[in-house]
């Protein structure tokens, strides 16, 4: 189908708004998702968009960011393909492909790491596997299943270390036959990436957008917050750290959002007119250093999902793909990459705001490109990963990566930059949820809902079930929130079929213990009542019922995936699960009084595993 239609025209690497004074929106310069809005106006809705609506026949797999590698060589890049279950090997000088790995279907490769010896092992999300590769010959060594779903790698001294999103952190021996983990550490949910320190570790949380310091037995040393931003609105807090990779000179670079703290105006055009910087949800950089204060960099970059960043190791230069898509109609981007100077990442070393003057440079326009999904340096050369067409580009060279055309315009329409300077994955990162509870003015707190593991079917949408259907919630919020197009309804189904079919986080392999027996039998008690609302494979009978929440009524949410999606309840209210029975507890929700701790610890080690 037409490509054209989405407006492909040349990369930008654009020039920001600069005058460096902190607080101030970056709204000025050409990069403003803003298109000339000032806060607290009402702008009007982007225009319908134009072409023709396009299916992908698979299914296809959320935008992560960091599945490109560039091997120690400089000269060959190891590229994940998580939407064909592929792996890639491409001679960068060559610009050519020169093995293609095929996983089985569902693998979901990511990121990889390469060890000592230059053996590629890469995570699969979906199969909960560590593949290693010999990338010369193109060949599997071997499969080792890790966990439920492995996210971030590092290597160093014969290990390789996986950061788990079910909070383990697993090390294996870079020797692919040896099966059994040489450490396993369980540190705390929603691992992301993991990269090596001078003596130790540094692992990521992903929503929580927080930064731990291990040592080399594993103990947490130091837990670093990014740093927040405070803006004449009030403040923006660090929140979904995409991607965390080592600095070029120590220490780690996260490339993060941040998330508007304040009272958000669920009105027309609201989602950009509130926030520190550049709208409810924005783009910065920090950067931690190995002498561990927490004080890192930050820039505010308004560039909507930043999947991914690299540093070059040559030039100390900083590159960051921005997944967004582009309205076809405002832009003719796809994809955004900024390549930073160092000096400007290196302002102030106090955890204050910088914006920054990006450095503007053509691509070459002959290359293909789509939607940027990854990025790294090769030398001091900027290597691009694009998600459809799929295609590396390398310098000014374009390579085409085998596969037939993925397009779909439910993952361009969920990746869309809106007026707002929004995506909708900016806040449901993945398909999942942000971790947050944004405070409504007007309707009070809801926490942002994980929209994976089946959506059509489950109508009414939203905590209090107040948007009747897809088309409902796409016009409340697409068109009107977040300022962006008006969809017809062929593009709402496009979006909420890519939606609906995005698994559901796979639960961490659990012994049915006696407490996980009992949890459920409990759960499955008439006179505890947990099933009567949370029934059937989904755990909702998607009812709007009355918990006794004096936020009011509200639908009865699935259960599956739930250790995922911490915090929970419509307000956040629960920190953990347990809370949910103790001190957020409306004693109108199912029968709990009577539990005493034992019981209520094997409810919560049955909801663990769902
Ligand atoms: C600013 C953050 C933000 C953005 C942007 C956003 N959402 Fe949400 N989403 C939320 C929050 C918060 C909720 C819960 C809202 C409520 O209950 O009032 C939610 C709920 C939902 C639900 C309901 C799920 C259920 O089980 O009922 C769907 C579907 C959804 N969002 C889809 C989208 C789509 C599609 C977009 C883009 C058009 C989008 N969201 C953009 C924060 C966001
Ligand atoms: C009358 C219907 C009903 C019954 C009975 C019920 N629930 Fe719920 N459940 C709900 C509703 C509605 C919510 C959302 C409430 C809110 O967010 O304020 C909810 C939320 C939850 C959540 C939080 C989910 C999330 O994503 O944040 C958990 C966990 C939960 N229920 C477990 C249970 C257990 C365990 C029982 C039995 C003790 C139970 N529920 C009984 C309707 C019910």
């Amino acid at each position: 189908m037409s490509k054209a239609s989405w407006g492909i025209g040349a990369v930008a690497l654009m020039a920001m708004g600069c005058d460096g004074s902190a607080g101030t929106p970056p709204m000025a310069g050409p990069v403003s998702g803003f298109e000339g809005g000032e806060p607290g106006i009402d702008f009007g809705a982007q225009s319908s968009l134009p072409g023709a609506v396009v299916r992908s026949e698979r299914a296809l797999r959320p935008v992560s960011g960091g599945t490109l590698l560039v091997l120690r060589d400089q000269k060959t890049a190891v590229v994940a393909d998580p939407d064909r279950d592929q792996l890639f090997v491409v001679d960068l000088q060559r610009a050519a492909v020169s093995r293609t790995i095929s996983l089985e279907a569902g693998a979901e490769p990511g990121r990889a790491v390469e060890d000592a010896a230059g053996v590629v092992h890469v995570a699969l999300r979906g199969s909960g596997q560590l593949v290693s590769l010999d990338p010369s010959r193109g060949e599997l060594l071997g499969a080792r299943s890790v966990c439920a779903y492995p996210r971030g790698v590092a290597s160093a001294e014969g290990v390789v270390h996986v950061a788990c999103a079910e909070g383990k952190l697993v090390s294996l021996s870079t020797d692919p036959k040896k099966n059994e983990p040489v450490r396993t550490l369980t540190l705390e949910r929603d691992l992301r990436d993991v990269v090596i320190a001078s003596d130790g570790l540094w692992v990521s949380l992903f929503r929580a957008a927080e930064v731990l310091r291990l040592d080399s037995t594993g103990k947490v040393l130091r837990r670093m917050f990014l740093p927040s931003l405070a803006g004449s609105q009030g403040e923006s807090v660090s929140s979904v750290a995409w991607r965390m990779v080592p600095g070029a000179t120590g220490g780690v670079v996260v490339v993060h959002q941040r998330a508007f703290a304040g009272e958000v105006v669920a009105s027309a055009g609201g989602y950009g007119a509130t926030g520190a910087s550049g709208g409810m949800v924005s783009t910065a950089i920090t950067i931690v250093t190995e002498e561990g204060s927490a004080q890192g960099t930050s820039v505010a970059l308004a560039a909507p999902l930043p999947v991914d960043v690299a540093q070059s190791p040559v030039s100390g230069r900083f590159l960051l793909a921005a997944a967004a898509v582009e309205h076809p109609v405002e832009g003719s981007r796809f994809g955004r990459n900024l390549l930073l100077r160092p000096s400007q990442l290196a302002l102030s070393a106090q955890p204050t705001e910088t914006f920054v003057d990006g450095e503007v440079e053509a691509a070459p326009s002959e290359v293909p490109r789509g939607q940027l999904v990854a990025v790294a340096f090769a030398g001091d050369v900027p290597v691009l990963q694009y998600r459809e067409p799929s295609s590396l580009v390398v310098g000014s060279l374009g390579i085409e990566l085998p596969g037939e055309s993925l397009e779909d315009t439910g993952s361009q329409l969920f990746h869309l930059e809106t007026s707002s300077g929004l995506a909708c994955a900016s806040c449901h990162p993945e398909g999942q949820e942000d971790g947050r509870t944004w405070h409504f003015s007007g309707f009070g707190p809801r926490r942002t809902q994980s929209l994976r593991g089946g959506l059509l079917g489950t109508e009414p949408f939203h905590w209090d079930g107040l948007e009747t259907d897809f088309a409902a919630l796409t016009g409340d919020v697409m068109q009107g929130r977040m300022g962006g197009p008006q969809l017809d309804a062929e593009q709402n189904m496009a979006l909420a079929s890519y939606l609906d079919v995005l698994p559901a986080m796979p639960a961490p392999a659990a012994s049915r213990t006696a407490s996980v027996e009992r949890g459920e039998a409990l759960f499955n008690d008439a006179t505890v009542g947990c099933a009567t609302c949370h029934s059937g494979s989904r755990f909702s009978n998607d009812q709007t019922v009355d918990v006794g929440s004096l936020d009011g009524v509200m639908q009865v949410p699935g259960l599956v995936g739930l250790w995922a999606r911490a915090p929970y309840l419509h307000d956040g209210c629960a920190k953990t699960l347990l809370d949910r029975f103790t001190t957020c507890d409306t004693g109108k929700h199912g029968v709990v009084s009577q539990l005493k701790s034992e019981d209520l610890r094997a409810l919560t080690d049955y909801l663990e595993t769902l």
